[in-house]
């Protein structure tokens, strides 16, 4: 029997050079898979690309509203950040493509799979795990990690094999889906320089967006956005209306030195329009509805949470665990929120909610507020109460000679007894 294996197909240079590896180098039968998570690429494309290079068999499987279900939305209710930035895009679209290439395998009675990822990434460590976790004897390949490939290695390996890539690839790895798109290498490697206008796609430069700002309302439910200014729309309409509407207003760049999982640090680009609005929208919210003690403790599950996505741990129970927290918190998460977008700025600028904690009542300073001012004192005797007992023990201690006598050091001590 021939060795099968399942390769993750993007149609970049990566897998691209893979699947001829694969074929070429280790004598396998392969069988490619694309999975359409919103990279927004002509799939039908990709799949004469993969036939050409030598591909048994190609898949294109469409998993854009799985994605948005299973992926963005627990994220939106998690404030899915890394390291208070990054929406974890890429992160997030893993752990699905590892499920959709373990089905694959089963399904086509394939003994390996792979993928493209270096050894130097996040990447490999999403797939790894998801795949190890969802079934442990699946053979794992990853050609550029294994071969230790550069990129104009890579390069040198297509020109000679005649691999014809897509004529989109240039210097950067990109990688894109519907939460955002991702932008590595080249230029940008440089912390120090500004990067190049045309990285980017999906964002108008800051000298050429609209002259007045753009104002957009998104309501949620249960956590979810569900509207924009009043119109009833899928999850995937949104984001794709919030990417257009925020990209034309410069919003959405992240330039951001991250820490991978591995050590090393990287300088990252980003283009999430979208993913900026909501997760700004949602948290502003979340501060209308949820108590003081439920904001603390959500913002500690909250980051743990992103860090475990971020570093491949989708799958791990401490990550549903948390989930079931959050999940908790959410069904108060309702209302309305106002954005106001001009050049590159994203604000919040109103809130509301049926179920909202605030009270106009208590907060104005008007003289119709609820609020007694009196019981103000007692409180804040009580508040400082252990602040207060603390100040007056060390003053006391500062005082009593005893005290100072053992708080001396010890050679002084000895010398007291003369010795
Ligand atoms: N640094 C990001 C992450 O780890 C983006 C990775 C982008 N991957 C790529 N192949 N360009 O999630």
């Amino acid at each position: 029997m021939t060795d099968k294996v399942v390769l993750a197909y993007s149609g970049g240079l990566d897998t691209s050079v893979g699947l001829k590896w694969l074929q070429t180098e280790n004598k396998v039968d392969v069988i490619t898979v694309t999975v359409d998570v919103g990279q927004n690429e002509d799939l039908k494309d990709i799949s004469r690309l993969a036939k050409s290079i030598g591909s048994r068999k190609h898949y294109s499987i469409d998993s854009k509203d799985e994605f948005a279900r299973d992926y963005i939305s627990p994220s939106i209710k998690a404030n899915g950040l890394y390291q208070g930035v990054y929406p974890l895009a890429t992160a997030l679209s893993r752990p699905l493509i590892a499920l959709k290439l373990v089905d694959v395998a089963h399904k086509e009675k394939a003994n390996m799979v792979a993928h493209g990822c270096t050894g130097k990434g996040n990447d490999q460590i999403r797939f790894d795990t998801t795949i190890k976790c969802l079934d442990p004897n699946l053979k794992i390949i990853a050609p550029v990690r294994e071969w230790n490939l550069s990129r104009d290695e890579e390069e040198k390996y297509a020109k000679k094999h005649g691999i014809g890539i897509k004529s989109k690839q240039s210097n950067y790895s990109i990688d894109q889906n519907i939460w955002g798109r991702s932008i590595e290498g080249g230029e940008i490697y440089d912390t120090e320089k500004e990067p190049p206008q045309d990285i980017f796609e999906w964002t108008t430069p800051l000298e050429k967006t609209l002259d007045n700002p753009g104002y957009i309302k998104i309501g949620f439910e249960n956590g979810l956005p569900m509207s924009i200014d009043g119109t009833d729309m899928e999850l995937v309409q949104i984001i794709k209306h919030l990417n257009y509407f925020a990209g034309i207003h410069g919003v959405g760049v992240i330039d951001h030195i991250e820490d991978r999982v591995i050590g090393i640090k990287s300088r990252e680009l980003y283009e999430c329009p979208a993913a900026v609005c909501i997760i700004e929208s949602h948290s502003d919210l979340e501060k209308l509805v949820l108590t003081r003690h439920e904001l603390s403790f959500k913002t500690m599950v909250d980051t743990q949470w992103a860090w475990l996505v971020y570093s491949g741990l989708w799958i791990e129970p401490l990550r549903n665990d948390l989930q079931s927290f959050i999940e908790s918190t959410q069904r108060k998460v309702t209302g309305e929120v106002t954005l106001k977008l001009y050049k590159g700025g994203m604000r919040v600028v109103g809130r509301s909610s049926p179920i909202s904690l605030y009270s106009e009542k208590l907060a104005t300073y008007d003289s119709w507020s609820t609020f007694d001012q009196k019981d103000a004192e007692g409180f804040i005797n009580l508040w400082s109460l252990p602040s207060r007992q603390a100040m007056g023990s060390s003053r006391k201690a500062e005082r009593t000679p005893s005290q100072k006598k053992l708080s001396r050091p010890k050679k002084l001590i000895v010398r007291d007894k003369g010795v």
